[in-house]
């Protein structure tokens, strides 16, 4: 049985130097994508999911795939709730069978972003759910949140020890500078500040804004701190463009199961390299 939280995982991966990662899914196919994936390489694995999605398809269809494609393969999955502000949808996914959630009151003042992540906390640890949350803003583009380049600001190291202290986490998200969706420029990545915040907490930390990261940041990153990376706006840019690609390539056939295969084996070759890149492949066990 490989339905699992994310606290084990995330204490290996942080003690041994690696990251877990952290794949926003789209629909089953691209579930199964990141399961089998995972499975192909033993790595533990989060296969994440945005607000949009569960009211997409509702709490029980996206419980049932889960339970389908991760019940009987040898990794551990755990199934996560991205970038949450609303407690009534976080308290759903714990009641449907999500096995960890993020709450992201990083918008809110800090005691106010407390005063919410331990709310969730108290929630989530009798039904053995994991919870993740944020402080500082992470900027970009993420599902219906957006913070403007303006609006972002980075942790800071003090308030980011105290967070942990007082709130029993098992994932920590400080804004250090990366963002959600595609990158215009060199991203600026305060690692100082990673550093420092990663010296104070024993915390497992989040790295968001994974995609269009070098593997040298992802090396840096993982090696102060980061035990686990998300990566979202990647998977989506594969779903569209192997569909756009494979319609084009044969204009005249019609068959949606090859169109659905291709995109499947798309997702699963880039989930993969991904995993090589976090030093997770051969962890899962
Ligand atoms: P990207 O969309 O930049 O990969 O970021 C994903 C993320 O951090 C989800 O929370």
């Amino acid at each position: 049985m490989a339905i699992a939280n994310m606290t084990d995982m995330l204490i290996k991966a942080r003690a041994g130097k690696y990251a877990v990662g952290a794949f926003n899914i789209l629909d089953y196919n691209s579930f199964k994508a990141v399961v089998d994936a995972a499975s192909e390489l033993n790595a533990p694995v989060i296969v994440q999911i945005s607000v949009k999605t569960v009211k997409l398809w509702g709490y029980d269809a996206i419980v049932s795939w889960y339970r389908q494609l991760s019940e009987n393969v040898k990794v551990p999955v755990a199934m996560h709730l991205d970038h949450c502000k609303d407690i009534d949808v976080i308290e759903n996914c714990i009641k449907a069978g999500w096995t960890s959630v993020m709450i992201d009151a990083s918008s809110k003042p800090f005691e106010e972003n407390m005063k919410l992540t331990r709310q969730v906390v108290e929630m989530a640890t009798s039904a053995n759910v994991s919870v993740e949350a944020e402080l500082g803003e992470i900027g970009g583009v993420e599902d219906d949140i957006v913070v403007a380049e303006e609006n972002a600001h980075l942790a800071d190291p003090a308030k980011a020890e105290l967070f942990c202290q007082e709130i029993d986490l098992q994932c920590f998200a400080p804004a250090i500078g990366t963002a959600h969706g595609v990158y215009k420029g060199e991203p600026k990545i305060d690692f100082d500040r990673l550093k420092t915040i990663a010296g104070r907490t024993p915390v497992p930390l989040a790295l968001h804004g994974g995609t269009g990261l070098s593997s040298d940041v992802f090396r840096k990153c993982i090696s102060l701190g980061c035990a686990k990376v998300n990566i979202s706006t990647q998977l989506k840019h594969a779903f569209i463009n192997e569909f756009v690609k494979y319609h084009q390539a044969h204009p005249n056939e019609y068959e949606p199961v090859k169109v659905l295969a291709a995109q499947y084996e798309q997702l699963k070759q880039e989930v993969k390299e991904n995993i090589e890149f976090f030093g997770s492949s051969g962890k899962g066990e």
